[in-house]
């Protein structure tokens, strides 16, 4: 089959001030060394590599005491034009909503502010051509379900909320992602057995991952509906994904795994 590549535009941030200094997910350990540097170096090879795809990459600006500024997806979820701003769960975090705000304002997107958690794309996807679009929505651990009314009110969509039941995959996206504008590939065991049932009914056709991938950080990956970006140590996913017709890109993100992210959470799409 086919697959048809979308132009994009992403949103991403440097890791300019990248550490790890507090714990808030599992993969996050103070006590291994981070080389900044190297993040610095391997976050230009995905800024280059989604660019050399042709896609349109914008870039705010890193701030010093937001270590964790480079995951971009978290600032917020846009759909046609419309972002939904993010509240993050943690203080270390807050103040990261303030700075995607201002791109948003700035650049003269309307902005739709939060009145409840929820930490943006990283816990939101966006299927324009399933069911007429539809957006999927994880809670359990950072996200509150009271933001995926207000999301689907700010939007204007379907929203179907998906619950997360392990704590290595904390938000949608290490979990599942959109491949194209109507099918997902996703992780079953990161959600309750209800949910995976939704899942099932919803995407028949779905690509399917084993945990040794999920665990890779392998579903954390961004696909312009053809090139497949995502963490060189998932290669079996990446076999699985060329099998179905995709052309996978693997970028090494090793050094910002340590934050607990990878591909998907350093990239936030900018849906006009
Ligand atoms: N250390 C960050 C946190 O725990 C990582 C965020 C990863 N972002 C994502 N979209 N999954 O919040």
């Amino acid at each position: 089959m086919e697959r048809l590549a979308r132009q994009r535009s992403y949103l991403l941030c440097p890791p300019t001030h990248f550490t790890v200094e507090y714990v808030i997910n599992p993969w996050m350990d103070p006590d291994i060394a981070v080389d900044t540097a190297h993040a610095v170096a391997q976050w230009t090879d995905l800024r280059d590599t989604l660019a050399g795809l042709g896609h349109e990459v914008c870039e705010l600006a890193p701030e010093p005491g937001l270590p964790d500024m480079v995951f971009a997806a978290n600032g917020a979820f846009v759909v046609d034009g419309v972002a939904y701003g993010a509240q993050f769960k943690y203080p270390q975090r807050a103040a990261e909503a303030k700075a995607h705000q201002r791109f948003y304002e700035d650049a003269g997107w309307r902005f739709v502010p939060p009145t409840v958690v929820n930490e943006g794309e990283g816990d939101f996807a966006y299927l324009p051509a399933a069911h007429g679009g539809l957006i999927l929505a994880g809670f359990g651990f950072r996200t509150e379900t009271d933001a995926h009314g207000e999301a689907q009110e700010a939007l204007g969509r379907p929203v179907i909320s998906l619950k997360l039941v392990d704590p290595h995959f904390y938000h949608l996206d290490t979990a599942l992602a959109a491949l194209d504008d109507g099918n997902v590939v996703y992780y079953p065991a990161a959600f309750s057995d209800s949910s995976q049932r939704v899942l099932r009914q919803l995407f028949p056709d779905a690509v399917v991952a084993p945990r040794e991938d999920a665990m890779a950080f392998g579903l954390n990956l961004v696909s312009d509906g053809r090139n497949v970006v995502l963490n060189t140590e998932c290669a079996g996913l990446a076999r699985t994904l060329a099998a179905a017709g995709y052309h996978p890109v693997p970028v090494d993100l090793s050094e910002l795994k340590k934050g607990g992210g990878s591909v998907k959470c350093c990239v936030a799409e900018l849906r006009r």
